[in-house]
């Protein structure tokens, strides 16, 4: 399912806000503070419960006003969501009057966002990148939600043992580790081989428009499990006991994995430029993007805020032409209109609106 309006009530600067977000792309534009990131901030509540850029839900709402309400409607379902955080309540969700859990609403309207951290992905820990894959798994795929639970559990567990020193306590738990931790990698190795899939094939497509795509295609991206592949998770396991027992933590295992990105054997980060970083992170997000949506049968609305700020008017140039590939719902800001009035709009596919224009 997927939003096709979305209202506002005393949400940080909008007192009532309605927008149509029903098209293909919908592109929001306007000066510095005008409401842009709180209008994708405000889909991305919609769809997780959550903000992407704080973890104070209470600060979204309007100064002077004691809560928000957040108003979203599927025309093709006929779904009524409704999202309200009071001050000092807890966030109140309920998809047609009752009452959801999180990840009953992640699951029902699943969205991600590309913001300023994802811009520069490879520059982030280790830790951020098995969380963007993890994230777009686990909305898609239940089993997978099941084994993470399952794996960090017994990870857990594992890890109190080590810290008490009881290497047979530890190893009771190393079948379940591994059982899940297999299923784990297997769905990550799979989603990385598709959406390289789909981003060469996207890349193929934009370097006829511009050359200068060039650049995203010469690359190796792929998982680097967090253990041994040739050995396989049982015996890099049981290979790592006495590391562990020494560390008292479970050194290896799905918790380590990663996803490189280089170019002739260097990190991206250590190469890449930042314009050219962010344009890699943005077409990396929609590839994934396509294939959550193809392969799980989702509808994930991608939210895009910024598009310009770091990226000169080539790299625009690079990424314009990959809105006419875009599967699903993608949302995106900028500080200025990118598609002057003579664009031919077809509103199904595209929208845009003046943010300054809709108060
Ligand atoms: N709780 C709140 N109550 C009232 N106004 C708020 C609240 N929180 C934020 N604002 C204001 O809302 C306005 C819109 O902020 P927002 O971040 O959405 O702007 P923006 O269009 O993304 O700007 P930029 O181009 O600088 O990123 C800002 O002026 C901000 O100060
Ligand atoms: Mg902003």
């Amino acid at each position: 399912m997927a939003f096709s309006k979305i209202d506002l009530r005393n949400f940080r600067c909008f007192d009532s806000l309605s927008i149509d977000i029903s098209s293909q792309s919908t592109f929001f534009y306007g000066k510095n503070g005008c409401g842009k990131t709180s209008i994708l901030e405000s889909i991305y509540i919609a769809s997780s419960g959550r903000s992407f850029r704080t973890s104070n839900l209470e600060s979204l709402i309007k100064k002077g006003s004691e809560a928000f309400i957040i108003r979203a409607y599927d025309d093709n379902s006929g779904s009524i969501l409704e999202v309200k955080k009071a001050k000092n309540k807890p966030i109140n969700i309920k998809i047609n009057n009752s009452r959801v859990t999180i990840s009953e609403l992640v699951r029902a309207f699943p969205s991600f966002s590309i913001d300023s951290k994802t811009f520069f992905y490879n520059d982030n820990a280790p830790e951020y990148r098995r969380k963007q894959l993890d994230r777009g798994l686990f909305v898609a795929s239940s089993d997978y939600a099941k084994d993470w639970f399952g794996y960090f559990r017994s990870l857990k567990q594992r890890n109190s043992a080590l810290k008490l020193g009881d290497i047979a306590q530890a190893k009771a738990y190393d079948q379940l580790l591994i059982d899940h931790g297999e299923k784990l990698n297997f769905m990550r190795e799979n989603l990385i081989t598709e959406v390289k899939e789909i981003y060469y094939d996207l890349l193929n497509k934009l370097i006829h428009e511009n050359k200068r795509a060039e650049i995203f295609c010469d690359l190796d991206i792929y998982l680097k499990p967090g253990f041994n592949s040739k050995a396989g998770l049982m015996e890099s396991i049981a290979s790592a006991n006495n590391i562990d027992l020494k560390r008292k933590i479970t050194t290896v295992g799905p918790h380590k994995a990663d996803v490189i990105f280089e170019s002739k054997g260097l990190l991206i980060k250590d190469i890449f430029s930042r314009g050219e970083q962010k344009l890699l992170s943005i077409l990396w997000s929609l590839s994934q993007n396509i294939y959550l949506g193809r392969s799980f049968n989702l509808s994930p609305i991608l939210l895009l805020d910024d598009l310009s700020s770091e990226l000169d008017s080539e790299m625009l140039g690079c990424f314009l032409p990959s809105l006419k590939y875009i599967e699903n719902r993608f949302v995106f800001s900028n500080i200025v209109d990118l598609f002057g009035s003579k664009i031919s709009i077809d509103k199904n596919t595209f929208k845009k609106f003046h943010v300054e224009q809709l108060k």
